[in-house]
This record gives C-alpha cells, structure tokens and sequence, in this order.
C-alpha cells in the first residue's frame, strides 16, 4: 500500500501540510491539471493558496481545473452549487483562467449527456493532483457507498447521512438537492497523485476503513490502497481510529 499519512495537530495544520503538496504540484509543472473538491475540509488549503499567490506571486495563468462534482439543478447562480463555492473560495482570487476551469454542469437539459462529455473530457485531462475529501460514509466526490469501482461520471441518489451531513450549509434539509453528478472512481483513481484532506472526529470511522480496511465498494475510499501515490493528511480527531 502506499498511502503516505501525516497526522496534524489541527485543521490549520492540515491546510498547511496539504498547501507543501499543492505548492509542490503547481511550481514544478506551471501547466499542471488540478482535480479540486469542495466542502469544508478544503477551505483551508484554498486560503493558503490565495495567500501565497498574493504574497509571492505563485501563478495559476497556466493551470487547468477539473472538479469532483456538483448538486443536480444547482448552476453558478445558487450561491450552494459548487461551481459558485470554487470561484467564491478559490477563483476569484488566483489567475486561472475562466476557460481552464472545468466543473460537471448540474443543469445540463440531458444529464446522461452530460455525464458522457465530462468523462470524455477528464480522458484528456489527466489530474497532476486531485484533491479529496471524505464523506462520513467513506464517500468520494458524491460515489456513495456500493458503486463500483469502475464507475466513470454518474449521477448518483444522495443517501440520506450525506444530504444531512450538507444540509448546514442550506436553510432547510429539504432544500438539499437529491441528485449529484461526480466524477466517478475510476476517473478519481487515474489521477497521477491523491491528496486527501480529513478533520474532525466525525471522519474518524471512514479514515480507519479508508487505510485499515478491506478495499470494498462498501468503503468507496478504500480503493485509494490500490492507487501508487497517495498523500492522506489528517488531524487528530480524524486519525483518532487509525491503530497504529
Ligand atoms: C460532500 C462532497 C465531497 C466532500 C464531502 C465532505 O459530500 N461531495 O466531495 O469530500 O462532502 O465534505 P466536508 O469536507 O465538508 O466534510
């Protein structure tokens, strides 16, 4: 297996340890292909991301994007789509440019459609890097626990634990989409390195299973012993289960 770990005291330490990798990525291939994520685990490293860019002037003119994933119905208008998170968070506040960025449109007229031109797309953009989260059901991107390790761009039913995991960030539970189109694991899997970003003890069941457990569709994370090269950086809340 070659998971690399590195366990932090905090997020912010996380953020930092997770920004060398970015850092590291992005100087030595200016041109380089970034798989970014959204959620909370992220925001961190986008901060020190735009700080740095700022402060030394590290480019991104040259950058091109791939995101994991968006909410089905929810385009740049929702200020709760993730194609206005990343430009909220990240885009507006680096020199990529607009045309280099790349999301799956969640309002796509045919979804089908829409799934076939993001994987023929992310054919010709392999990541450098793609950044991860994890969902406190093992999930990555939006592939929820049981789908295949195969699996290319889908779109996929929420489970119920994820949509109440992100409904904080909506007014109301029901206001959470019910459908999400994400790259799928295999995409994920073709990436030349994995950084995946955890914190919190409500991660802890899903880092364990991630790094200790049987690699099964029931642990969509799991999949990632099998990838060459995987920086998992964690605090300690989320290492917390972790036995060694
Ligand atoms: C969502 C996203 C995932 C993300 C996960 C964890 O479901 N689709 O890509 O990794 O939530 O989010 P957070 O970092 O906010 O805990």
């Amino acid at each position: 297996m070659s998971i690399k770990l590195i366990v932090t005291k905090n997020y912010q330490e996380m953020s930092d340890e997770a920004f060398k990798v970015m850092k590291e990525v992005v100087t030595s291939k200016p041109d380089a292909i970034l798989g970014l994520a959204t959620g909370s685990s992220p925001i961190g490293l986008y901060k020190n991301m735009i700080n740095d860019h700022v402060a030394n002037g590290t480019s991104y003119s040259k950058i091109k994007t791939v995101n994991l994933d968006e909410y089905v119905g929810l385009g740049a208008e929702s200020d709760q789509s993730y194609v206005y998170f990343m430009h909220d968070n990240l885009f507006n506040h680096i020199d990529v440019k607009e045309e280099n960025v790349n999301l799956p449109n969640g309002k796509a007229a045919d979804m089908d459609a829409e799934c076939a031109r993001y994987t023929a797309l992310l054919a010709t953009m392999q990541q450098d890097v793609q950044l991860l989260g994890i969902g406190a059901n093992g999930h990555i991107g939006f592939n929820e626990p049981g789908t295949p390790f195969a699996s290319t761009t889908n779109i996929v039913k929420l489970k119920d634990k994820t949509r109440q995991d992100n409904a904080r960030f909506f007014a109301s539970l029901d206001e959470v989409p019910t459908h999400a189109i994400t790259m799928g694991i295999a995409n994920v899997m073709n990436a030349k390195k994995i950084l995946l970003v955890a914190n919190g003890k409500n991660k802890a069941d899903a880092i364990k299973a991630m790094v200790e457990g049987p690699v099964t569709e029931e642990c969509p994370a799991s999949i990632l012993q099998r990838h060459a090269d995987v920086v998992l950086i964690v605090d300690e809340d989320a290492a917390s289960k972790l036995s060694k």
